[in-house]
């Protein structure tokens, strides 16, 4: 399926009616399939979660990541086809997701993908999973028929894999193709990824996995001042490049570890353990009721320590960068207090976009959405394209018309 080989798979008069792009995604721990017309409509979109299976061990372990995939990719294509009312052969494309991500989860969907795209004799699309994160918030934008975001644009993608700030641009007049994008990166994290942070604090404490969804709603519970954390050495000054904008989340980790160690958590932590052995699900209130006030206190100044990080980098990187557009995505964007402090940074910055909740964390929608300008520059995948665990978002080249022809 080089373009060239697969200029036959364009379907006749494709141009006339919406472009139905099915995506795939199965870079970590979740099964997503989704149909998405135009980049523009999300016809269906299904996520399978295997929260279940890795919860017990505290973060995904790769080798169930990649059998859970396996068993759900089918029900879950179909589904997502069904869902949207369409026929397989009604499909313009398939689009996955390459890397970057778990390679044997990453082998599950790519082969599928390319299964399914030989047997219809549909053009496949190849889609860095980072860059379906950016496109989340241009989905959402056109998903509810706003104006789109203007560019450059500075995208913070903080996932539980990723953590990265880039300047993502617009290319239409450099190559004259509708909706090609390229991408700089200006800052990443050195260690951990911030949603990895936030699911080795909550193993840590005792909360389980993922992370970061519990620890932020306790932490509305607690004193955000109580505990002070150190920051990370990486300075941002107006005068520094580089460097300067990259995150380091492992000093905290090791800081709330210290914490622990030194106020004689272990008993409590114990039981929280129990709870989670007895109540695969524990409610808010359960978890309050195992929560003793130093430990809200804890969790509340750890979350405020990571999101000011966060908001300060973000908004040190727009005005260096001068950008029109500040995005915010991945899974850690569903974050309460991250979204609040952005929003009241509204008045006094570019534009600020997340997409909705469901959009931030890991769908298969937003791959089809990235996929869309890839489709309409005819930039398709080979059949021999590989999964790549460490796709770099640089690495999805500006679309250039000669590669099409
Ligand atoms: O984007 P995503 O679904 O998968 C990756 O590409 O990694 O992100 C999952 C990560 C997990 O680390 C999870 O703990 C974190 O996002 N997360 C949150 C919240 N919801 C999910 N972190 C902080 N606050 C949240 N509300
Ligand atoms: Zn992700």
């Amino acid at each position: 399926m080089t373009p060239e080989g697969n200029e036959n798979a364009l379907p006749a008069g494709a141009a006339l009616r919406p472009v139905r792009i099915l995506g795939i995604e199965t870079s970590c721990d979740e099964t997503a399939a989704a149909v998405v017309e135009d980049g523009a409509r999300i016809c269906s979109s299904v996520v399978a979660s295997q929260n279940a299976t890795h919860g017990k061990y505290g973060g995904v372990v790769p080798e169930l990541a990649s059998r859970e995939h396996l068993r759900a990719i089918v029900p879950i294509v179909r589904q997502a086809v069904e869902q949207a009312g369409v026929e397989y052969s009604a499909l313009d494309a398939i689009a996955v997701t390459q890397g970057p991500g778990l390679v044997g989860a990453l082998l599950v969907g790519l082969t599928y993908a390319k299964s399914l795209a030989m047997a219809l004799n549909k053009p496949l699309v190849a889609v860095n999973h980072l860059e379906g994160h950016i496109h989340a918030v241009i989905l959402e934008e056109r998903v509810n028929g706003r104006p789109e975001p203007e560019f450059p644009a500075l995208a913070l993608v903080v996932s539980g894999g990723h953590t990265l700030l880039a300047v993502a641009e617009r290319q239409t007049a450099a190559n004259e193709v509708e909706g090609a994008f390229s991408y700089r990166i200006i800052g990443r994290t050195r260690d951990d990824a911030a949603g990895e942070a936030y699911d080795k604090v909550a193993k840590l404490l005792g909360y389980g996995y993922p992370g970061g969804p519990i620890l932020d709603r306790l932490a509305k519970h607690g004193d955000p001042e109580a505990v002070r954390f150190t920051k990370p050495k990486m300075r941002v000054t107006k005068a520094s490049k580089g460097d300067a904008l990259d995150f380091s989340f492992s000093g905290i980790k090791t800081a709330v570890l210290r914490y622990v160690e030194a106020n004689g958590m272990a008993e409590e932590i114990a039981r929280r353990n129990e709870l989670r052995k007895r109540e695969p699900k524990p409610t808010l209130e359960q978890w309050l009721a195992h929560s003793p006030p130093k430990t809200l206190d804890l969790v509340a100044s750890f979350q405020r320590a990571v999101v000011d990080d966060l908001v300060e980098h973000t908004v040190e990187a727009a005005e260096r960068e001068n950008v029109n557009s500040i995005f915010v995505t991945g899974g850690v964007a569903a974050n309460s207090l991250l979204r609040e402090r952005f929003t009241k940074l509204r008045a006094a910055s570019p534009p600020i976009y997340f997409p909705r909740f469901s959009l931030s964390t890991d769908n298969a929608a937003m791959i089809a959405a990235a996929a869309f300008p890839k489709f309409q520059a005819r930039r398709f995948a080979d059949w021999n394209t590989p999964p790549d665990a460490s796709l770099a978002l640089e690495g999805t080249r500006p679309i250039n018309t000669a590669e099409a022809e």
